[in-house]
């Protein structure tokens, strides 16, 4: 199932060039809403919608919570595009396909890749609720030989060995945190370690204990692939993480997670994250991409 389609750079650049056709937007700035946060691209300004199955050469998408819309406007004067649904591994798409969106805001002339996702935590100083700025990946099916990047590099994109060990943009984690100070709520907000994993099941107690003894803060699955080739193809990355439940660790806890638990509090503290991810667009400088 997730064996390597070849996707080649001529049907990347249609679908671009299909949406620069379509749309006057130009965007700087790329960013992928997580389950339960895709309000974030119904505040931009100007708006132009394309559903995914509109696309040419677009995935689809399968699950509850995620619209399956890329939304083009401005944030703040800022030309964004917003995908309100990504694609996941556990759908059966290959991560070539997981990835596409990635390479086309590369064409259309982005800069900057805002991922959000919806983690479970495994820091116990973190809560429902929370926010984590991630700071790092672990990214398991990648450890595994799951990546994006296997099969034939294309250089158009980026090298075939490309360093990921500062894929998270600093000046932006830094801002972030400054935003997060004056906005009064740097108590529920964390930097921290994100775990993919491939899903679709959340974890056994097992694997819980295993991913905390490796330094995870929060698990998900989803993000890594798309940092992955962002990082590849030159972008600059951001991300966080809204914690929507504790991953359960001890045998004695009867609490346990499920998808619609998941939906329900990413809702509940979306609008924080809203505000940190428009406050952090408007402040950070995309023109001449030294994003401070
Ligand atoms: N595990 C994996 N993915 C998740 C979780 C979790 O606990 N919560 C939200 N996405």
């Amino acid at each position: 199932m997730h064996s390597k389609e070849q996707i080649c750079h001529d049907d990347y650049q249609k679908t671009a060039d299909w949406l620069l056709s379509q749309t006057k937007h130009r965007p700087k700035v790329a960013i992928i809403c997580g389950s339960g946060l895709g309000m974030l691209a119904d505040t931009l300004k100007c708006q132009q919608t394309f559903s995914y199955s509109d696309i040419p050469g677009f995935p689809h998408s399968t699950v509850k919570g995620h619209a399956g819309r890329l939304v083009f406007g401005e944030l703040k004067g800022k030309e964004c595009v917003c995908m309100q649904g990504r694609f996941h591994m556990y759908e059966g798409h290959s991560l070539c396909k997981t990835t596409f969106p990635v390479r086309v805001f590369k064409l259309l002339g982005v800069e900057t890749l805002i991922v959000t996702n919806a983690a479970g935590s495994l820091a116990d100083s973190y809560q429902p609720g929370d926010i984590m700025i991630i700071k790092d990946h672990i990214n398991f099916p990648g450890l595994m030989g799951l990546n994006p990047l296997s099969g034939p590099n294309d250089d158009q994109f980026g090298p075939r060995f490309p360093a990921m060990s500062g894929v998270y943009n600093k000046d932006l984690c830094r801002l972030a945190m400054d935003i997060v100070k004056q906005l009064g709520v740097a108590q529920y907000v964390h930097e921290g370690v994100y775990a993919m994993v491939g899903g679709p099941n959340f974890e056994t107690v097992a694997e819980a204990r295993l991913l905390h003894r490796l330094g995870v803060d929060a698990v998900g699955m989803s993000t890594a692939p798309e940092v992955v080739v962002a990082g590849h193809c030159g972008l600059t990355v951001f991300g966080l993480s809204l914690i929507t439940n504790k991953v359960v660790k001890s045998y004695e806890d009867t609490a346990s997670v499920n998808h619609e638990g998941v939906l329900e509090v990413s809702k509940l503290r979306s609008h924080t994250l809203q505000h940190l991810v428009t406050e952090l667009i408007s402040r950070m400088d995309v023109n001449n991409n030294t994003n401070v």
